[in-house]
């Protein structure tokens, strides 16, 4: 008998729609033949209304444990104010330094359709205003921001190999006019960094004026590079360029742990509806498969996802009728074409 690599898979689902898109996600794997063990964790809203805590320290074991981890999505309530946000806190604590999020325009889908944009942002993921230090004095907040030199350099060096990799150019975002030191020190490193690649085309933009340029002009974009609380912003606008939050996949990548989750929410006002759109998680287990070094299943997966859209089985987010479980079942289909 052969011996097929059997992974071992932490699935994080989540609140809201993360459910929903996760079983999509997995189901998917499944028909299409990937061979995983899943070990289901808990984290998010509603683990904390049964347990507690948003992240149990059980779950952190369980994806340390596991060769990647799927995740869904969990609701922050903001109206909590000592209730950290589990995904951010997951991040922190395995150092799941990079979070890669791609961008690509599908024919005939969202404003753009008709351009070719495929944009990778490079957001850094541990550290700037999401280190959760900040205070209130009677009428004021404040909130601490940490930018690193170490932290800069990593996520810096990662989109400047994927640059030289691809021939791609590199575009290295900050707003140092204003906000210095912290974005001083990010565009110092981008500087010395650029110095290591010297075939790379690069540029640095403010971020405002990047928003701008990339609603007039998405497609002069290819590698983008950000600190945290930019690149959140940047990721939502993208994906307004690309036509929904609901098709956009991401990965988290650390030295030792990686987790692979859609870049939406938990989508309170459509959860429960079969409306969500569960094409970014699967986009996302298809980023998973490439990390495990599997490319074969990847690109099939890439492939029928590609073929769904085109043939118009959409959700409402992308003016279709279609529930979640009948583009899934659409991707199952597909995966033999
Ligand atoms: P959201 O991403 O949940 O939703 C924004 C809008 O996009 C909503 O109108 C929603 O219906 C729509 N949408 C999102 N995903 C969709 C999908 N797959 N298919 C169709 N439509 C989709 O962001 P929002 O509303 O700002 O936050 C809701 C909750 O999610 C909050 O508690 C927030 O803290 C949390 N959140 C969690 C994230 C995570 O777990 N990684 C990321 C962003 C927000
Ligand atoms: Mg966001």
């Amino acid at each position: 008998m052969n011996r097929i690599t059997r992974f071992n898979i932490a699935v994080v689902k989540g609140d809201g729609i993360g459910p929903e898109v996760i079983d999509s996600a997995i189901l998917v794997l499944d028909r299409l033949g990937f061979r995983a063990k899943y070990h289901v964790a808990e984290a998010g809203y509603a683990c904390y209304q049964n347990h507690g805590t948003p992240l149990p320290d059980e779950t952190i074991e369980i994806i340390k444990n596991c060769d990647a981890s799927l995740f869904g999505a969990v609701t922050t309530p903001a109206h909590i104010a000592e209730y950290p946000s589990a995904i951010v806190q997951l991040r922190q604590r395995l150092n799941l330094y990079a979070n890669l999020r791609p961008f690509k325009t599908y024919p005939g889908i969202g404003r753009y359709g008709d351009e070719s944009v495929h944009i990778l942002l490079f957001r850094e993921n541990t550290e700037d205003l999401y280190i959760g230090l900040g205070w209130r004095h009677e009428d004021q907040a404040y909130n601490l921001r940490r930018i690193s030199e170490a932290a800069s350099r990593r996520i810096l060096r990662m989109a400047f190999e994927h640059g030289v990799e691809n021939k791609l150019s590199v575009t290295v975002v900050h707003k140092a006019n204003v906000i210095k030191p912290s974005d001083v020190l990010f565009l110092e490193t981008a500087h010395k960094v650029a110095v290591e690649y010297p075939e790379v085309k690069w540029q640095a933009e403010i971020v405002d004026s990047l928003c701008m340029k990339l609603v007039l002009y998405p497609d002069r974009y290819q590698v983008i590079v950000a600190p945290n609380f930019h690149g959140d912003i940047l990721s939502d606008l993208l994906a307004g360029v690309v036509g929904s939050l609901g098709l956009c996949p991401s990965a988290n990548i650390g030295e030792e742990c990686s987790l692979f989750e859609p870049v939406h929410g938990s989508a309170p006002d459509i959860a429960g509806q079969k409306k969500a759109n569960p094409i970014g998680a699967i986009l996302s287990a298809k980023l998973m498969l490439e990390h495990l070094g599997d490319s074969e299943l990847a690109k099939r997966l890439d492939q029928a996802v590609s073929r769904v859209i085109q043939s118009a089985v959409l959700t409402p987010d992308l003016g279709g009728t279609a529930t979640t479980q009948e583009v899934t079942n659409a991707v199952i289909s597909r995966l033999e074409d």
